[in-house]
């Protein structure tokens, strides 16, 4: 039995070290970052929608997308390392040449939705209760874009 464990290790690990072994190519990591930021989106885009009273307020659903959007926050950045990177993509070059700036602009997003999660957590609040600190989140969004996505 401990062989056998020993072996699937063994396989595990290598198949780990195979993968990161070789640097991600410019197109992995666009893909990457633009995916966490996809379903970022996916996720946020209901709550404005729900904060905006486009759609019933649902207080679960709100403290669920709420949790996972500060999870994803944590996410981004590594895909934006080592860049510029060349391919379809909407990141300003910007990004790379005043990178502490961009960084501390994720920093604001991650404890703005850190923040957020904190305070929608049991999802039984009410819109008024939570609205402040939703707006701070898209704001932090809103901020980015502005400065380093070309829209
Ligand atoms: C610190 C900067 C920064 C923050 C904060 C940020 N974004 Fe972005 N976002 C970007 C950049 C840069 C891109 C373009 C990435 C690319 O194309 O390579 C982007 C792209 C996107 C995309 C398009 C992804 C695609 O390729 O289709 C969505 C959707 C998105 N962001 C949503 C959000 C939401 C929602 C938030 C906040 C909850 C947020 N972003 C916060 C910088 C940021």
């Amino acid at each position: 039995m401990r062989k056998v464990i020993t072996a699937t290790l063994a396989l595990a690990t290598g198949c780990v070290l195979a993968g990161t072994a070789v640097a991600q190519s410019d197109e992995e990591k666009i893909n990457y970052r633009q995916a966490v930021l996809v379903v970022i989106g996916g996720n946020f885009g209901p709550m404005g929608d729900m904060a905006q009273g486009e759609i019933d307020y649902d207080a679960e659903v709100f403290a669920r997308n709420a949790e996972r959007v500060a999870d994803l926050s944590r996410m981004a950045l590594e895909g934006f390392e080592g860049g510029p990177h060349s391919g379809d993509t909407d990141a300003k070059a910007a990004i790379w040449d005043e990178w502490d700036q961009f960084e501390q602009g994720m920093t604001n997003f991650e404890e703005a939705a850190q923040g957020l999660a904190e305070a929608t957590e049991g999802g039984d609040q009410d819109l008024g209760a939570v609205q402040q600190d939703f707006m701070q989140v898209a704001e932090s969004c809103q901020n980015c874009h502005d400065n380093y996505r070309d829209n």
